[in-house]
């Protein structure tokens, strides 16, 4: 089965036609988060796989600390991919055995704040490993510490996202498996593998299988080490999700069962499994709304001009072809946009021709002061936000049990002045 679970535009529209009613802070832009489809797809997760399982939610897709704060709330973990996402993590009320910390660049000074926070931290490589076994104190990280293995099964559908292929930056390549093995006798406190196989773009049987290598290896640990070694694999995020009617995700369930099926070892007891969903989770749980300002016409056709460009949909702007929203046209009161279709280009509003959203798009006629709604931006949008030209962050408003209430206020002119100074509030 495929995974069309998605916010229907007729329910958003009437959401931001609520913002609108409640004089909240929607212009010229606005971006929305659905706390409760959140909660429900954290509860799908959790449902799926054993209960002992840690589910942590990839803050490098969405770092709202409020959004992060609903999920921990709902009990999830979360995953950082810096010290300073570790620090949002905290932030939210994660509790520190809750975080899993990954990051290819992990200097030795935050390696050392890790170890004495108590958060879970994968090692990138085997020399990371020699700088955690400087800092660790005997017995003080026993079962935190996972190494990463890259289970080289090829690149995905999306280059830029795929971190399996022998180029990859990220891991060790399982080619050193031996080496792999000489880490876990030399390192007593060294607790499990991970494996990350990509970000959307990878199907089921290239997930499954990146993880079915890794989880090989932890067995061959096991048997050679004895039961207690390597008790946790950290299976990390990259199930898909459709930003199209025509794309055809794997639904989460299909996942769990088919590793249940070809890694069974993963589900037995006296293994810890992690998981680090991110866009699965939170994609389909945002979207956004901008204003028409302007309207141009020429031989060349009609570009729109918004308020949202390359600032907010950043691969979208660089890489069209792999990240695809779709948009709808509503009317000044956010009611659906009737007419005949015709093209439109979409444009965002910063300073380089490559800031356009989409071209030639079919829309009813657009009008300045009409509202062009962007759906499935919940993940790798706000998160990716570019400074380029310095506009404000719009407010994002939380979708919770119908009520909405502000999750991060609009960034005004100070606020942004206050981003390029000098910092800690000196110009
Ligand atoms: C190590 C790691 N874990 C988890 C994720 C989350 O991936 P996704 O949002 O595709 O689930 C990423 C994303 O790049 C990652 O690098």
């Amino acid at each position: 089965m495929v995974d069309m679970d998605r916010l229907d535009p007729g329910s958003m529209a009437r959401v931001f036609r609520e913002a609108l009613r409640r004089g909240m802070d929607v212009e010229p832009a606005a971006l929305f988060h659905d706390l409760g489809r959140m909660r429900s797809r954290i509860a799908r997760v959790r449902a799926a796989f054993p209960p002992g399982a840690l589910h942590t939610v990839a803050i490098k897709a969405n770092p709202l600390v409020e959004v992060l704060r609903a999920a921990v709330d709902c009990g999830a973990g979360l995953e950082a991919a810096s010290l300073e996402e570790v620090k949002l993590a905290l932030a939210a009320g994660c509790p520190p055995d809750h975080i899993v910390y990954d990051s290819p660049a992990k200097t030795r000074a935050e390696i050392a704040e890790a170890l004495r926070l108590g958060v879970r931290l994968n090692a990138d490589n085997l020399d990371e490993l020699g700088r955690i076994d400087e800092l660790v104190r005997p017995g003080a990280a026993a079962g935190r510490v996972g190494l990463r293995i890259n289970p080289q099964v090829g690149a995905a559908g999306i280059a830029i996202t795929s971190v399996a292929d022998r180029r990859s930056k990220f891991g060790v390549p399982l080619e050193q498996e031996g080496a792999v093995r000489a880490a876990f006798a030399r390192y007593p406190w060294l607790a499990g593998l991970h494996v990350h196989v990509g970000s959307q773009g990878c199907g089921l049987a290239l997930l499954v299988e990146g993880i079915r290598r890794v989880e090989a290896l932890r067995q061959e640990i096991r048997r050679a080490l004895g039961q207690g070694a390597a008790g946790t694999l950290d299976i990390g995020g990259g199930l898909p999700v459709a930003y199209r009617s025509t794309d055809r995700p794997p639904l989460l369930e299909d996942y769990a069962a088919a590793l249940r099926r070809e890694v069974p070892t993963l589900f037995e007891e006296g293994t810890t499994l992690v998981t680090e969903l991110g866009r699965w989770v939170q994609a389909g749980c945002g979207f956004a709304v901008s204003r028409v300002e302007y309207v141009k016409e020429d031989s060349a056709g009609r570009t729109a001009i918004l308020h949202l460009g390359a600032d907010f949909l950043l691969r979208r702007a660089y890489h069209p072809e792999d990240w695809h929203h779709d948009f709808a046209a509503l009317d000044p009161d956010a009611a659906p946009k009737e007419g005949p279709l015709s093209p439109c280009t979409l444009a965002g509003p910063l300073c380089f021709g490559g800031d356009v959203l989409a071209r030639d798009l079919p829309l009813p006629e657009l009008s300045p002061g009409d509202l062009v709604l962007i759906r499935d931006t919940g993940a790798y949008t706000l998160s990716m936000w570019s400074r380029h030209c310095s506009r404000g962050i719009p407010a994002v408003l939380g979708v919770d049990a119908g009520e909405l209430r502000v999750l991060r206020e609009r960034e005004r002119p100070e606020d942004v002045v206050a981003f390029w100074s000098r910092g800690r509030g000196q110009p």
